[in-house]
């Protein structure tokens, strides 16, 4: 990371390759390779494993907590986002009467829950305008009724970043019933994280953040536990799991344990704690203080190129991605692969991601190979 032998030596398969897709799927150093073999000891002991495994587990638990911003006691893993949404959706059971907010720059995952549900609260969305999220056209949507802000720190969309306090303090003022939910998937472990202050905070665990699919993250500070505390059957969610009473009711533990309700996916619960502790090593202020110049590189590169990026660029607020739209987008992408240089296409979109291991040489390889495939494709 940042420094080249230690890139060369922690991340061996992004030799030969200009590696720009961290937003859809991280690059783990060999450190998170070697956390996964100890898994697969551990297995192997059976049920005498079984101590190791939940010593990882806790372990995660208190790094992640650092990241985020919580103690570790209100932190625990599910096995996706999808997965901390849906159970949220049960913490909350919300009635047609109740209104939610989410933005048109939100993930899936985070947005739909509230759409699926059998009962629906009235949603109220907010749009974005030039790619950003104003807080004007969010006073309007905020009152009394609203019971949930639904945000994404980091737009997987576009790469805008929320300013988090002032969002904060609206919404706390304006809609005081509300539980403000915050998606940090497209952050953690690439900016400093300032949204510890939310009712629940939720990640996913293949990107920024180094580790491997089937974990979920479900922060949840003690004060917001008993407000959201999901209804869900299960065991290691519950208090009284094995005692005389589990089948006369289901004690289930408030907050974030409410939302890890079987045997944890410990694989990826190992990755992420040598994800993360990697990450600690170098430190994410260093690793932002790296790469958001290298985003505002390919910010104004594409700006040369003619192309008009998605959101514009603060560099107080920044974030590790970038996109545009392009008629060729696809053709755009098909070569710049073919000259191993990976970013994300996806409905017209063209999206680049920067992380603490891309290089200057890297955006310059970029820019370069996108001037090309301007000129043969015009
Ligand atoms: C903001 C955000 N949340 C969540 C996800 C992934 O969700 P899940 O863990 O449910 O697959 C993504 C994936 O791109 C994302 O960008």
């Amino acid at each position: 990371m940042i420094d080249p032998a230690l890139i060369a030596r922690d991340f061996p398969s992004l030799h030969g390759r200009t590696y720009l897709n961290t937003a859809a799927e991280g690059i783990p150093p060999t450190a998170v390779g070697e956390a996964l073999h100890r898994y697969w000891e551990d297995k192997l002991q059976g049920m005498d494993g079984r101590a190791a495994h939940f010593e990882a587990e806790r372990a995660c638990r208190e790094v992640t907590a650092r990241f985020i911003g919580v103690q570790e006691n209100e932190v625990a893993f599910c096995s996706c986002s999808a997965e901390a949404y849906n159970l949220l959706s049960t913490a909350l059971a919300l009635e047609p009467e109740n209104e939610v907010v989410l933005s048109d720059l939100d993930f899936p995952s985070g947005a739909t829950p509230w759409l699926a549900a059998r009962v629906r609260p009235k949603v109220r969305l907010w749009k974005s305008t030039g790619g950003e999220l104003s807080l004007e056209t969010l006073s309007p949507l905020l009152n009394e009724k609203t019971r949930l802000v639904q945000v994404s720190l980091v737009s997987f969309y576009n790469g805008y970043r929320l300013p988090w306090a002032p969002l904060r303090d609206m919404v706390r003022q304006r809609a005081p019933q509300a539980i403000l939910s915050v998606d940090v998937t497209q952050a953690l472990g690439r900016c400093v994280l300032d949204c510890g202050d939310a009712d629940i905070v939720i990640s996913s665990t293949h990107k920024w953040s180094m580790g491997i699919h089937g974990g979920g993250i479900a922060a949840i500070p003690a004060r917001s536990a008993a407000r959201l505390t999901a209804r869900a059957g299960g065991w290691y969610n519950l208090e009284n799991a094995f005692a005389e009473n589990r089948f006369e009711r289901a004690e289930i533990k408030p907050g974030a344990f409410s939302f890890a309700t079987g045997m944890p996916s410990f694989a990826p619960i190992y990755a992420l704690n040598a994800g993360l502790r990697y990450l600690e090593t170098i430190g994410v202020k260093r690793i932002a203080a790296h790469a958001d110049p290298l985003t505002e590189r390919v910010h104004h590169g594409l700006v040369e190129l003619g192309l008009t990026p998605m959101a514009p660029f603060h560099r107080e607020n920044a974030s590790g991605i970038v996109a545009i739209r392009h008629p060729q987008a696809e053709q755009m992408h098909a070569r710049l692969h073919a000259s191993k240089i990976h970013l994300m296409y996806n409905a017209g979109r063209l999206r680049v991601a920067v992380h603490g291991y891309n290089t200057a040489d890297d955006i310059a390889r970029l820019l370069h190979e996108l001037r090309e495939a301007l000129t043969k494709l015009s």
